[in-house]
This record gives structure tokens, sequence and C-alpha cells, in this order.
């Protein structure tokens, strides 16, 4: 098969990694791609917003299944025009049509699906404009923290969680009023603060039969002791040592199981990855986010725990033939350290020079924000390199992921040195 990767970071470099070890695998192609990309598939210099350069490139190349790493193309519709052109409707894509990839576009029709499907998630009420007033009711009704969501796709940061009610008061009117997001704050989300420790689980369906892959925790924010400005993710460990059987039937039965069945009985064809944003209060599972692709940098860690050949996987998922699939899973954890940018997530400096990869035994280095340039791999974004070990558990991964990612250097490096310090 031939194979096109949509994305340029971290998760899309693992995605390749994994696929280039596939038998069924004949060329691979990344758009746009990165450095790391390069070194093991052909990278095309095309948006991954734009159509009609990917129907082009499909062609051109023989293209016989597109996977697509970030939400942006999904919500724009991308496996929409794939199915209404002639020339592409036979192709398989991975990742839901637009109507469903909604569940990640707009946390309202989020919200209204997991109330119709009785799926856990915290109380809540939206606003807009008009219902300003009604807004402030709300808030004041409501204990703090305050959770105020842009509806629309922000970039990761749509989200705004206060502890004073005049401040709450002032967000959600520069959100509706000001808009602060733009038109993906038209209308906010207000919902009730969930006081416990984050997970998330990733989903593999193909519309009716799915597979449950490795849970996985991600650090947000950029400071140690978990401080500070939030970020794509500064690191992950898989799996989560707290999402024990006992629990994880219940994120089943009562998550998983009602998603899938609610895309069915909604009539919300979907083939990709479901990414449940979960919070654990006092033992049972609420959901505060469904995003329709894998996060990133969860990615590094879930897949290479996954022992299938991907490509197989996802040629049962285009096939409506999942449940011939027996996932097999490397019982070990896996832990991901993030090298950022100094400065990130605010402005920072790109263009440094990246070296010691050569030097990283026992660990794989995914790259996210890299490029080449004469020959040399460059920083090109905030989030530069993640550093994937494996051991019997997560103490023991993350010593080899720090040991390696301190043989990696960059004008202005950083990293976190204290990933798992809450487990
Ligand atoms: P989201 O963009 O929906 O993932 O939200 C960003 C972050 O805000 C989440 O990772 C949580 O840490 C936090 N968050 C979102 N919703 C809630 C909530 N209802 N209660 C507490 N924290 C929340
Ligand atoms: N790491 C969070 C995300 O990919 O959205």
């Amino acid at each position: 098969m031939n194979i096109l990767i949509l994305g340029a970071g971290g998760r899309e470099h693992t995605l390749a990694w994994k696929l280039k070890q596939s038998k069924k695998l004949t060329q691979l192609f990344v758009a746009p791609g990165n450095a790391g990309t390069a070194s093991i598939a052909t990278n095309l210099a095309i948006g991954v917003n734009d159509f009609e350069a990917i129907k082009n490139a499909v062609i051109n190349h023989t293209i016989t299944m597109v996977i697509v790493g970030p939400e942006d193309p999904l919500v724009n519709g991308i496996h929409d025009f794939f199915l209404n052109d002639d020339a592409l409707k036979a192709i398989p894509v991975i990742g839901p049509q637009k109507a469903a990839a909604t569940l990640e576009g707009s946390k309202d029709f989020a919200k209204e699906f997991m109330m119709r499907h009785n799926i856990p998630t915290a109380a809540y009420e939206s606003f807009t404009a008009e219902s300003l007033d009604k807004g402030y009711q709300f808030l004041e009704s409501l204990k703090p923290p305050y959770v105020l969501k842009a509806d629309g796709l922000a970039a990761g940061k749509g989200v705004v969680i206060l502890k004073d009610l005049q401040e709450a008061k002032n967000e959600l009117k520069s959100m509706l009023v000001d808009a602060k997001f733009g038109t993906a704050s038209t209308t906010v989300v207000i919902e009730e603060f969930l006081d416990g420790i984050e997970l998330s689980v990733f989903v593999l369906t193909d519309g009716k039969n799915y597979k449950v892959l490795p849970t996985a925790k991600d650090y947000k924010r950029i400071g140690e002791g978990d401080t500070g400005l939030n970020t794509g993710g500064m690191g992950a460990i898989s799996p989560v040592p707290f999402a024990n059987d006992e629990f994880m039937n219940k994120i089943h039965s009562q998550v998983v199981k009602p998603t899938v069945e609610g895309l069915k009985i909604d009539n919300l064809p979907y083939k990709g990855f479901i990414f449940i944003g979960l919070i654990k209060v006092a033992n049972e599972p609420k959901v505060i986010e469904y995003n329709v692709r894998l996060g990133d940098p969860e990615t590094e860690v879930v897949i290479p725990r996954i022992k299938n050949d991907l490509l197989e996987v996802f040629a049962a998922v285009a096939n409506g033939t999942l449940d011939t699939i027996n996932l097999e899973l490397d019982e070990r954890t896996a832990t991901t350290v993030m090298a950022v940018s100094g400065g990130y997530p605010e402005a920072y400096e790109k263009g440094k020079v990246i070296t010691g990869i050569e030097n990283v035994t026992d660990a794989i280095v995914f790259q996210a924000g890299t490029t080449l340039k004469n020959d040399k791999i460059i920083t090109a974004g905030g989030r530069v390199l993640a550093v994937t070990a494996f051991g019997q558990d997560y103490k023991e991964a993350l010593k080899k992921s720090y040991e390696n990612i301190a043989k990696l250097n960059f004008d202005k490096i950083y990293y976190r040195k204290d990933l798992g310090f809450d487990l």
C-alpha cells in the first residue's frame, strides 16, 4: 500500500515510524512532515488544509490510504471531500467525516451528544452574546473555580479556569462580546469544575466495532509541579497507573460503549481515532472532552505499545472488519519527555541546530518541530523532540527517557524534569 500521513508533529513521526515497520507498506509519504519523517518517508510540501493539492498528490503518487493526524482538516471536512470526489472516493481516509468531527469542533455539540447518550460529564450551560446576562446568572449559581470554554477550535487555548467570580464574568464578556477567540467564542460553554486526576483513553473504531487502545496521561503545563502556562503537552506516560481494571471497566461501560453506539444512533459515520479526555472524580469517570484524532505527545507512548501491524489494523478500520483484529499490546510502560524551545509556549526562536540524536541508545527520538537545512536538523517549532523509552514501570521508563534526553542539545533547550511526580 502507498500511504499518505497528513501532519507535521511528533504524532505523525510516530505514525510514520510504526507504519514503516508494516509488511503491507510500499511507499510512505508525509505532508508536510518534518526532519524526522524525512528520514523514513518522502515529505510533500503541502499544507494539511490544501485539499486540492492533497488530491493531486494522492493521484500522482497512487496513494491507497490517507491517515489524518491533526483535527483541522477533519473539522474542515477532508473525509467528505474524498467521498464526494469520483477520483478519490475509493481511497480510505482514517479520520471521521465532518459531522462527527464536530465532537471536537464544537464543545456545545459534544456536550449535547454526551447528554443525549447519558455519558457522564460536568453539568453545563451554553451562552451567546444575546444571553450574556443569563451567563452571569449561571456563573453566580456555581461554586468557584469557574470553567469557561470557547465552543470552537482555539488551538488548545479556548479553556479558561478562574477562581474569582468577577474575573469569570469579565472573561465571559470578553469571549462573547469582544470575540477573544474570534468566531470560536461566539458560543461559550460554562461548566461545573471537576476536581480529580486526568487521563486519556484512545479508541479506534470502524463505525461499528471498536478497540480500546492504551491509556495515557500527558503533562500540559510548562512548569514543574504542573505550574505555568498550558502547552500542547510536555510529556506522557502509558499506561496510566491508576487506571486499574475496575476503573477501566467503568470507562468502558459508561463512556466508550455509549460513545460508539451514540455515533451509530445519531448517524455520524466514524472511521478513526476517538480521544476521550477524562477526569477521575471520586473513582468515577467524567468526560471533559472529545478529540477526533490521536493526542500529541500521547501518540508517542500509545502507538509504540501496539504490537500489531498498524497498517493491517487501519485496513480493517477501512473495511469495517475491526472485529477480526486481535490487538496485542506491550505490557511495559512507555514514557516520553518533550524537549521544547526556550520561551515556549510564548515567543521563542527557531533555527537552532540540534545535536546528539545519534547518541541516543535504548530510546526513540520522535521529532516534532524540526526541519532540515543544509543537511542539518534545526528547530522549527515550540515542541521539538520527544524521547520515548520503555520500562517495567513508569519510573524505569522515565529514567531512560531522561538519560537520553540529556544527550540532546540545541540552544535554549528546555524540558520538565519532574514527569510522574503526581503518580
Ligand atoms: P480541554 O481543552 O477541554 O481539554 O480543557 C483543557 C484543560 O482544562 C483540561 O485538560 C483540564 O485540565 C481542564 N478542564 C476542562 N474542563 C474542566 C472541568 N470541567 N473541570 C476541571 N478542569 C477542566
Ligand atoms: N496532548 C493533548 C492533545 O493532543 O490535544
